[in-house]
């Protein structure tokens, strides 16, 4: 059996969350073309609550990935999705506290796997979605018109300067090119109206 520091073992010999989550609405995935792995994510959301209620895995991959897996699920659970979307490899990386170097990329693929199964998610809630209103960040529900008129209200010209000031962005970050798109519409828009205004003067 291989060597590992005890609790990365305990997780490896008692994995908590394999399988599939019942009725599952979120589903990644993510390989490494390193060592061959693969991890399956699977999460049950609960959409009124924006919360994950279920997450479970399944993986062809080493004993550290299937523990940083184990511990990822559960930490997982209950959480806000806009907070799992932020989570870092740190979650579990310092859970494990002293981590091989050369298994590093381990919790890297949970990451990469969970960011997969979020955006699988919010890109189908976009599609779903019957508002009068664009709904551009389903992390943090906020629509196309408040994100028009917090970068007309305060002049923003980044994608940053957007999420500081109403949050959209802020999570998984599927939404990043939407925002990006809203932002050369306007600042064209504004272009163009500047230029119509110095040809009628001239
Ligand atoms: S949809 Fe996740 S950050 Fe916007």
């Amino acid at each position: 059996m291989p060597y590992y520091p005890d609790r990365i073992n305990e997780h490896f010999l008692n994995p908590r969350n394999v399988g599939e989550a019942r009725e599952a609405n979120a589903v990644g995935q993510a390989g490494s073309l390193t060592c061959g792995a693969i991890l399956r994510l699977s999460l049950k959301i609960d959409a009124r609550q924006q919360r994950i209620t279920e997450a479970k895995f399944k993986t062809v991959g080493c004993g550290v990935l299937i523990a940083s897996a184990s511990v990822l699920t559960e930490t997982i659970q209950e959480m806000a999705i806009s907070r799992a979307a932020t989570l870092g490899e740190s979650a579990i990386t310092d859970w494990f506290e002293d981590l091989p170097p050369d298994k590093k990329h381990c919790p890297a693929l949970c990451r990469e796997a969970l960011l997969a199964a979020l955006m699988n998610y919010h890109n189908a809630k976009r599609e779903e979605w019957a508002g009068d209103e664009a709904l551009i960040c389903t992390c943090f529900c906020v629509s196309e018109k408040t994100i028009e008129q917090v970068i007309e209200a305060r002049s923003l010209h980044t994608i940053e300067q957007v999420t500081r000031a109403c949050h959209a962005g802020g999570g998984c970050q599927s939404c990043h090119p939407l925002i990006m798109d809203i932002l050369d519409d306007y600042w064209r828009t504004v272009e163009a109206q500047s230029m119509h205004l110095e040809t009628g003067k001239s």
